[in-house]
């Protein structure tokens, strides 16, 4: 029997016009443009401004321009999932409310919230209904307005982040491009070095939540940092390992982009040159759902039907994994 695998058919980002640069955050707080570069790798961020505009916002812009650029009528998607930690409301999910900004109505559709693996759990996830055949064509969309949770007086996590949207077409195939493997795991009891305090069941907003600002990102950087580093790179390792992958089998390695020394450990790890490795942090800051789908986007004219590409992602929870896809296009 025709083995169905499920391949990226088509590709989209969408970043505010907004950028906030390292010179003016030096304004707003104590830090330099030369910390941040050598620590992070950042340059400046996308910010989405605007009174009621929320991730959906910038979900729909990149779903629309998807539908457009791969010529796909809303009426065809059976599924979207949307991986957000900032959510435009805690319920409906934000997919449901991109549907309906995007005239998608025959669609069923959901948040996933795995933090800045999000994109990696979303994408696995609908690979299995495309390659059961339940779904035909599914969108995944990975979007945070971090912004929105970024207290911009805490110089420790506001240099850090930025908005962005990406969407992905997903489609049956029998060729051999595709998902071709994944692994993802997480781990709970990281959950106290990278979380939001308050907004939750327990800890309902209160003044005293406002007050104490516990509805902001909370990361204690450099136990993450040292998770991240270890991670990322042995699930890299470990999905080329169970393929017989080899460093030059590889054409990119598109690593999620939370700072510049844990996507390099993650690139050594693998054996993989730096010409290899899908990099951008320094234009958009880490856009947690939106990192991966970014760096395809602006890669996709370089791509070639049947580049191995390897994904790979750490995050708050923890979570973390590694996707070996074919590049269909
Ligand atoms: O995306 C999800 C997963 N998240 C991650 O993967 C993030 C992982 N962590 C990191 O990327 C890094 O830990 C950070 C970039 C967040 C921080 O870098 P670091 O090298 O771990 O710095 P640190 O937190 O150890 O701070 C070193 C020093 C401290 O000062 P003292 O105590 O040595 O005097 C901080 O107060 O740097 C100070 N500092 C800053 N200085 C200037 C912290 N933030 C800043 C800043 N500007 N923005």
């Amino acid at each position: 029997m025709t083995r169905i695998r499920a391949a990226i058919t088509g590709i989209q980002g969408w970043v505010p016009p907004y950028i906030l640069t390292n010179k003016e955050l030096e304004a707003m707080v104590d830090t330099s443009d030369e910390w941040i570069m050598s620590r992070t790798g950042i340059k400046e961020r996308h910010i989405l401004k605007g009174i009621g505009l929320g991730t959906s916002d910038m979900a729909a812009e990149a779903v629309k321009a998807l539908l457009e650029k791969t010529g796909t009528s809303p009426d065809e998607i059976g599924m979207v999932i949307c991986a957000t930690v900032t959510p435009d409301m805690i319920f409906p999910a934000t997919a449901n409310i991109v549907c309906d900004k995007t005239g998608i109505k025959k669609a069923f559709g959901f948040d996933m919230n795995a933090a800045c693996s999000g994109l990696l759990y979303a994408l696995v996830t609908a690979s299995k209904y495309v390659e059961t055949g339940t779904v035909k064509k599914a969108i995944v969309i990975g979007a945070d307005k971090m912004s929105s949770i970024t207290d911009y007086t805490s110089r420790e996590t506001c240099v850090l982040f930025g908005d962005a949207a990406g969407a992905i077409l997903m489609e049956p195939t029998t060729e051999e491009v595709g998902i071709m493997d994944s692994i993802m795991h997480s781990d709970g009891s990281g959950r106290f070095y990278l979380h939001m305090k308050a907004g939750g069941s327990v800890r309902p907003p209160s003044y005293e939540t406002i007050d104490a600002k516990e509805h902001f990102v909370f990361q204690e950087g450099q136990p993450v940092f040292k998770f991240a580093v270890t991670k990322m790179a042995d699930v890299a390792a470990e999905i080329m390992a169970r393929n017989n992958l080899k460093s030059e089998d590889i054409s990119y390695l598109v690593p999620h982009q939370a700072n510049l020394r844990i996507i390099d450990a993650t690139a050594r790890r693998m054996g993989v040159g730096t010409e290899q490795v899908m990099i951008n942090i320094e234009r958009y800051g880490n856009t947690t759902g939106g990192t991966i789908p970014l760096c395809l986007w602006e890669w996709e004219n370089k791509l070639k039907k049947g580049d191995n590409i390897i994904l790979a992602a750490f995050g708050g929870g923890f979570t973390w994994g590694s996707i070996w896809l074919k590049w269909a296009y």
